[in-house]
């Protein structure tokens, strides 16, 4: 019954935003491969954001820490899982600074945990993978004018977040130099899409500005970030699964980048014509704030290893996704109560127990 599925590739993180769209993209796309979705439902996760999969037979939902090592072995032997596309990790930059320790616990002791399995249990003979998807805040801040980050830029992490993932991605490349583990990484740029918990820049914003809540920018707004749709992401992570070369790392972009305050104004310009408010109306929400401790100046990613290798492309219609975007939120406000007034949280306290 089980041998029917072509590949066992467990996913985790899959409760979370881009998770939740590598596993819609990987569930539909490919119904001969089983899909496990291990995921630790923390306030980041949330199962409502895969409701249109949850019933598709080749998917299946673990409730589970991948810090824990008798869990995770358990799932790899239960499901025989082939390979691995790993997403979870603590995610939010200003999170890590308040609770560092989160993070070297889920980003850097998780993925070692899942190393370990993957180690412990794949036979050398047959075919694996493991897929670790990172960030480009891994290359630390780049000055104004300065070229794009590649492959070969230093790693140079300033925030407790981005030093975790370092980390996390060192341990991944010393577990292919030593032991032959078959591994792929990719490093991304900021995404946006639906589903984001509203804690970054975009979903927060939108969701202030509707409420007329004032929206806090941190230091004079003036900090760059390349912005990439959530589903173009979930495209190349498809790809690089497929036809990445082993023991490789491919940057993933948009070649996008924006200034905060600028993209700022878009978003503002968009609700308010959306809303039917006089355009430019929620300027007055503008508030400058304390700038965030190491705040890291520009993102900006150079994607041409992909584009060469593979033939990726990010879709350059900024404009129309932004729109798309801020009309996704606008619509599901329900969605962004419950993340926001923690009764989701709760439910899974009632159904998981914990
Ligand atoms: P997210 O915070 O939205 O989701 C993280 C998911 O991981 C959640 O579902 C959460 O429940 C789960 N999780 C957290 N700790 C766990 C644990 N101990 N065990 C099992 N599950 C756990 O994050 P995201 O924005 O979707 O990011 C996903 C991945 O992509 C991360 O590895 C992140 O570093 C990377 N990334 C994110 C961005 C971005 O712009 N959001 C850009 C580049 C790379
Ligand atoms: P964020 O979405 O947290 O992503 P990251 O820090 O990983 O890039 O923030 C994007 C940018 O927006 C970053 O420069 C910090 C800034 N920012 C604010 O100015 N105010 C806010 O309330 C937040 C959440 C972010």
């Amino acid at each position: 019954m089980e041998s029917q599925f072509k590949k066992n590739i467990l996913i985790t993180g899959g409760a979370g935003f881009i998770g939740s769209h590598v596993v819609r993209l990987m569930v539909t796309r490919y119904p001969h491969y089983r899909i496990v979705n291990l995921d630790k439902l923390t306030y980041a996760g949330n199962l409502a954001n895969l409701h249109d999969v949850q019933e598709k037979p080749n998917y299946r939902f673990v409730k589970a820490d991948i810090c824990d090592p008798d869990e995770v072995r358990r799932v790899f032997e239960e499901y025989r899982i082939d390979s691995v596309i790993h997403l979870a990790a603590e995610s939010h930059v200003d999170r890590s600074i308040t609770d560092p320790l989160s993070f070297a616990r889920t980003n850097v002791m998780g993925t070692l945990n899942l190393l370990e399995a993957a180690r412990r249990t794949w036979q050398p003979a047959t075919p694996h993978l493991f897929y670790h998807v990172s960030t480009d805040e891994v290359y630390g801040a780049l000055p104004f004018g300065d070229a794009l980050f590649t492959e070969e830029t230093r790693y140079d992490p300033h925030s407790p977040y981005s030093a975790s993932k370092a980390a996390s991605d060192h341990f991944v490349r010393a577990y292919h130099d030593t032991y032959g583990l078959p591994v792929v990484l990719s490093n991304c740029s900021n995404n946006y899409g639906p589903y984001q918990f509203p804690e970054k820049l975009i979903p927060l914003f939108i969701n202030n500005i509707r409420h007329n809540k004032p929206l806090p920018v941190y230091g004079k707004g003036e900090n760059v970030r390349d912005w990439l749709y959530v589903e173009d992401h979930a495209r190349a992570i498809d790809l690089i699964f497929h036809r990445g070369r082993t023991g490789e790392t491919y940057n993933i972009g948009g070649f996008n980048e924006w200034k905060n305050i600028d993209l700022i104004r878009v978003m503002i310009k968009t609700v308010d014509r959306l809303l039917g408010r006089k355009e430019g109306e929620s300027e007055k929400l503008i508030t400058f704030v304390t700038d965030r401790a190491g705040h890291d100046l520009r993102y900006a990613i150079d994607s041409t290893k992909l584009k060469n290798e593979l033939g990726w492309e990010p879709s350059l219609q900024f404009e129309e996704r932004i729109e798309k975007t801020v009309r996704w939120y606008l619509d599901h406000q329900e969605w962004l109560d419950n993340v926001t007034s923690g009764d989701y949280q709760r439910y899974y306290q009632k159904m998981y127990g914990n």
